[in-house]
């Protein structure tokens, strides 16, 4: 799906909020309307302009489906609450098309999926993609408890095998995603918290990618507030990322 080098067409949209619900502990989904056209990939995120903050917040397109874009974050912060307080019928200022998204070629027949937290995300959109082109797909999703827990339902109608891991033990396999690896994958896609994506690089045998969630200035490759030291020197994670390929990362110690 993703070329090397694929052009990014960001475009500046206004959407409107169809629904804006809890899902779970600190976690909601937001669905949107509009010219969602510029959200071409999975992996890719959008940056969103909200009352009282400067900068924009990048969130991941969870999902896109005809002029509907459906986005799940989790609150942390102003922006994030100032998101959660939005009705349906307002509108949003919304940066789409940024980042470089996943790379579909080298999925193999049995790709494998592994989210942790509001790393889950962008996989969903990616595992959908990977269904409708035949292949098998596990996904491991894991939380911290079972308040946390989401969207597992979501990947199971679209056919992906799930294993739901808690740090706590409270729901599905106790532990981390790394302790519940299936055998027999063809390549990874990992987004999570960087301790997490460590570990996936540490342990997974076959050849992946990881989705980073860095912290982001302007979200349009102007600022390089968002850079990651890379084999290749660094890297702007809102422009060459927010995808970067395994054993590309030089983990910061
Ligand atoms: C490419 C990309 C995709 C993302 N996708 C999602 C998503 O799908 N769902 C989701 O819930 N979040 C996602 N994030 C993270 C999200 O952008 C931040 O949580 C959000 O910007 C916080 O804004 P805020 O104003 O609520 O918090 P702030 O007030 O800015 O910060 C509150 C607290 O959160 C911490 N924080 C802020 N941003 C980050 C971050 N990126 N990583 C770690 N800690 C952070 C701050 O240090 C502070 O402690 C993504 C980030 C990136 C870069
Ligand atoms: S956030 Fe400004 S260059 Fe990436």
């Amino acid at each position: 799906m993703r070329g090397k080098g694929a052009a990014q067409a960001m475009k500046q949209v206004l959407l409107r909020i169809e629904e804006n619900v809890p899902l779970a502990r600190e976690i909601w989904r937001m669905r949107l309307r509009g010219d969602v056209s510029g959200a071409e990939r999975p992996g890719q995120f959008v940056n969103l302009k909200l009352e009282g903050c400067f900068l924009r917040r990048p969130i991941s397109v969870f999902d896109r489906e005809g002029d509907r874009l459906t986005l799940i974050y989790r609150t942390v912060g102003e922006g994030t609450r100032k998101m959660s307080s939005m009705k349906p019928g307002e509108t949003i200022d919304c940066l789409t098309g940024l980042g470089n998204g996943y790379d579909l070629s080298r999925a193999g027949d049995h790709p494998l999926l592994l989210g942790g937290g509001v790393g889950v995300p962008p996989l969903y959109w990616l595992g959908k993609e990977l269904r409708a082109r035949g292949k098998e797909v596990s996904a491991v999703l894991g939380f911290n408890s079972r308040e946390d827990v989401f969207a597992e339902e979501d990947f199971r109608n679209i056919g992906c095998q799930v294993t739901v891991t808690t740090a706590d033990g409270s729901y599905g396999r106790k532990g981390f995603v790394t302790d519940a690896l299936p055998e027999g994958t063809s390549y990874f896609y990992a987004c999570g918290p960087e301790p997490m994506l460590r570990a996936v690089d540490r342990t997974a045998v076959t050849d992946g990618e990881f989705s980073l969630e860095e912290r982001m200035g302007c979200g349009f490759g102007a600022c390089m507030g968002c850079s990651c030291r890379t084999k290749d020197g660094y890297k702007r994670i809102c422009r060459e990322g927010p995808v970067l390929r395994k054993g590309e990362i030089q983990w910061e110690k």
